[in-house]
């Protein structure tokens, strides 16, 4: 392994330039999951901003219980927030983070991003990168006690395993080059920084949703949105304030959705 393609404290700390994100840190090679592993702290004392990063993950968890290929040419981070005040909308957050993301990933990589909402990252239909959110409330007074944001990004991959090779890409396949990913992670962290703490995205909302909506696949598209048990279908038109896919039904009922797999439909 080069040293580009490992993640390395020092380097990362003396590139740093955040106002709180990072401050307090954590390196791993090679770890369960940088999720888990936050949850577990979360509990714990640690403070907000808390960042865990790791160049391999053993047990990287996606959404709806799905594994996170998470080899070691990818970067992989966990941040903790601890909201103290009740501006704090989880919706929102997510499509913050994602266009943060987004902004890093463009500015090291020069590439033509764009988001499929909520917050993965694709170049042209293929996954480069897939956030996870994971909020865990008081049960007494239902106020979130800690967000725990995951960042998985495919880096430097040369291939992917056949289950996900046709649907996975990395930055170094699609822009030709080996990417620095202490360099990557400073960028990612003080993106993140701006919109969490010097610019939060809560003060002025609609702005990052508008900048948001710039980004985004699918809206104008028909789609599909994947429930275990069942499927609804209709055209993507917008995001609304708490950062749902607004869609509008065959039967004309504008449904704003926040959960599901949203899958743009091919005409047959
Ligand atoms: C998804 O695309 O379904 C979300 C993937 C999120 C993966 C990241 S990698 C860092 C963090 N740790 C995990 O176990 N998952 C998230």
């Amino acid at each position: 392994m080069t040293n580009k393609n490992s993640l390395d404290e020092k380097k990362i700390k003396k590139g740093l330039s955040t106002l709180r994100l990072g401050k307090d840190l954590e390196v791993f090679d090679t770890i369960d999951s940088t999720n888990s592993y936050a949850k577990a702290l979360s509990e714990d004392k640690k403070l907000d901003g808390t960042v865990i990063v790791a160049n391999e993950q053993t047990a990287g968890r996606g959404r709806t219980s799905r594994k996170f290929f998470s080899s070691k040419d990818g970067v992989y981070l966990s941040f903790i927030l601890k909201p103290d005040h009740n501006n704090f909308n989880v919706g929102l957050l997510t499509l913050a983070v994602a266009l943060s993301v987004k902004k890093a990933l463009t500015d090291i990589s020069g590439l033509d991003l764009e988001i499929k909402w909520p917050n993965d990252i694709l170049f042209g239909d293929k996954k480069l990168c897939g956030i996870l959110s994971e909020a865990q409330t008081d049960a007494l007074n239902g106020k979130v006690k800690y967000i725990i944001c995951g960042i998985g990004i495919n880096c430097n991959n040369t291939f992917f395993p056949d289950e996900i090779s046709d649907i996975a890409v990395s930055l170094r396949q699609a822009c030709g080059k080996a990417i620095d990913k202490n360099e990557l992670l400073i960028k990612l962290l003080y993106e993140l920084d701006n919109v969490l703490y010097r610019q939060p995205y809560y003060i002025n909302p609609c702005d990052m949703l508008l900048e948001y909506k710039k980004s985004l696949t699918l809206l104008g598209k028909q789609v599909s949105v994947i429930y275990p048990e069942y499927e609804l279908c209709g055209i993507a038109k917008d995001i609304d304030l708490n950062g749902g896919l607004i869609v509008s039904l065959p039967d004309g009922e504008q449904k704003s959705i926040f959960s599901g797999e949203v899958k743009l439909r091919v005409k047959a």
